[in-house]
């Protein structure tokens, strides 16, 4: 059977079962990190983090809560950040005095980590750190400290686990690679 998706995918980089795997690793460091601390505020960057979030918070096994911000970076091309970013929902909570972890899908130029961080910083957190599935470190334009990272990728357009192709595809269980030059409807 042919899938929606399969046109679009050169090939499965990241399968389901390393990614689950990773996950319950990346969990079971962050409980052991935050035992203790109190005060625990998973933060998910929509659209992307969502289902990285809810499979990570499965492994999290210290008190916490969640919260959604939704930014977006706009005026590049489709797949290049232009650096100028935008929040498209903001959080309605003080996160003063707690402890802020940043659950985002992929650290691609660093301009959208860079935004939000210096956005949060004022807003005077006890801390906060970031947690992201992927990481394209060879993409990065300005510095970003990350203090959790899944998996580290090579300069490629990867959709899936919360990724899309033109707002498609965040539903597969695995990340994939995409076709050069395809956009979606058109394959
Ligand atoms: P940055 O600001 O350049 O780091 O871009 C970060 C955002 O671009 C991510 O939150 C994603 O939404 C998007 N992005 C970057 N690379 C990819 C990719 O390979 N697939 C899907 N989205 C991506
Ligand atoms: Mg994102």
């Amino acid at each position: 059977m042919t899938h929606p998706y399969q046109p679009y995918l050169d090939e499965i980089l990241i399968d389901s079962s390393a990614i689950e795997q990773r996950v319950r690793e990346l969990g079971e460091q962050i409980t052991v990190d935050y035992t203790g601390t109190g005060n625990l505020l998973l933060l998910c960057i929509l659209k992307g983090g969502v289902m990285f979030l809810t499979d990570l918070m499965r492994h999290i096994d210290v008190p916490h809560s969640i919260d959604f911000m939704a930014i977006s970076s706009y005026g590049g091309g489709v797949r290049e950040s232009s650096g100028r970013v935008r929040i498209d929902m903001d959080l309605r909570q003080d996160i003063a005095g707690k402890n802020i972890l940043i659950v985002e899908d992929i650290i691609d130029s660093g301009h959208t980590m860079q935004y939000i961080l210096s956005l949060l910083e004022t807003r005077q957190p006890a801390s906060l750190r970031i947690c992201t599935l992927l990481s394209k470190p060879s993409r990065r334009l300005v510095p970003v400290p990350l203090d959790y990272v899944g998996f580290e990728i090579p300069d490629k357009f990867v959709f899936g686990y919360g990724l899309d192709l033109d707002e498609h595809f965040r539903n597969l269980p695995f990340v994939g690679v995409c076709k050069p030059g395809i956009k979606f409807g058109a394959g």
